[in-house]
């Protein structure tokens, strides 16, 4: 199995569109695929698949990553239903749940945030994980750093991309050393969002792009069947087969194939600890809200006032 993160920490640079993307196109071509939608705004599950949160009461992937849920990832897990389908593969999504704002804060409770994701997908059954991360480099996108094999960066080819790439190196080897895991390999940058014919500031950019280390994949220039296939809850390479869009998609997921072949070191998750203090904690919490029925507010209403000094 390999876990590929999309990560940038930017918005709005087609993380989403090419994590849908990237993943249908493996199922298209009889990949096992799971798309984990990891921003807490919920794009992927709401915008580009046309799919519903998780309801509050059911399992969600939040609850898994704070333990208040420990089954297995296969109930966390809903096929979609409106794309081609490749003989042999799957495309299932873990949709944006209620509480995946909030987790952000209760994960950064846990004396050691990183390998949460890792622990929850490790024992999947899949060729490809997708992660479509927040636009951020929190706690979230470390979590699917660590749990990751390698990473696709979307960009658009202006200097602001640049910058944030650097910032990127940065986080990737921050996580790599806090967590000791071995190097997370850079699948790739796809350009994308340009106008066409490209101007002459964009073609600097990509020149510019050209200059990491890191390979350059297919490009995903702007196309207004992006968002139609969105409005139908379908992948573009569904939606519309032949589009410029939809064959970069399938190039990316030959790069991507073509890593798995090569098998990337993934992480070698821990063992975990004997006494977990997460689990202490998440237990406490649960047991807290379970027991306490307001009895700890009404306590503090029948402490003694202390006077106030006169102002
Ligand atoms: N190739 C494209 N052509 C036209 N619109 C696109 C394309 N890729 C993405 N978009 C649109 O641009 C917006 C941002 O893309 P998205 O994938 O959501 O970025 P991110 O996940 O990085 O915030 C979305 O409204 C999406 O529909
Ligand atoms: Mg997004």
């Amino acid at each position: 199995m390999q876990i590929t993160s999309v990560v940038n920490q930017k918005g709005g640079v087609g993380k989403t569109s090419l994590s849908v993307g990237a993943a249908a196109a493996l199922a298209e071509r009889g990949c096992r695929v799971l798309l984990i939608d990891l921003d807490p705004q919920g794009h992927a599950t709401t915008e580009m698949l046309g799919m519903d949160e998780v309801p509050p009461n059911a399992p969600s992937l939040a609850k898994a990553l704070t333990k208040m849920w420990k089954g297995p990832i296969e109930e966390l897990v809903v096929p979609h239903k409106r794309s081609n389908i490749g003989r042999g593969g799957a495309f299932d999504v873990i949709p944006t749940s209620p509480g995946m704002f909030d987790l952000i804060r209760r994960l950064d409770q846990f004396r050691v945030p990183g390998w949460q994701l890792a622990r929850v997908v490790q024992f999947a059954n899949y060729d490809h994980v997708i992660i479509d991360c927040p636009p951020a480099l929190d706690v979230l996108t470390n979590n699917a750093l660590a749990a990751s094999n390698g990473i696709l960066v979307p960009v658009q080819p202006d200097r602001t991309s640049i910058r944030a790439l650097r910032l990127l190196h940065d986080q990737v080897a921050y996580v790599e050393q806090t967590v000791g895991r071995p190097p997370i390999t850079y699948y790739g940058i796809v350009p994308g969002l340009y106008r066409r014919p490209i101007s002459h500031y964009a073609v600097a950019a990509l020149q510019e792009l050209h200059t990491f280390d890191i390979p350059v994949l297919a490009h995903l220039p702007l196309g207004v069947v992006m968002n139609e296939a969105g409005a139908h809850g379908t992948p573009v390479t569904t939606f519309a087969p032949e589009t410029i869009q939809a064959v970069a998609f399938r190039e990316i997921a030959n790069t991507l194939e073509w890593y798995r072949e090569q098998k990337t070191t993934g992480p070698v998750v821990p063992a975990e600890e004997e006494f977990a203090f997460e689990d202490f904690i998440s237990d406490v919490s649960a047991a807290r809200t379970a027991n306490d029925n307001g009895a700890r507010k009404k306590l503090y209403d029948f402490m003694p006032k202390r006077p106030r000094p006169p102002q």
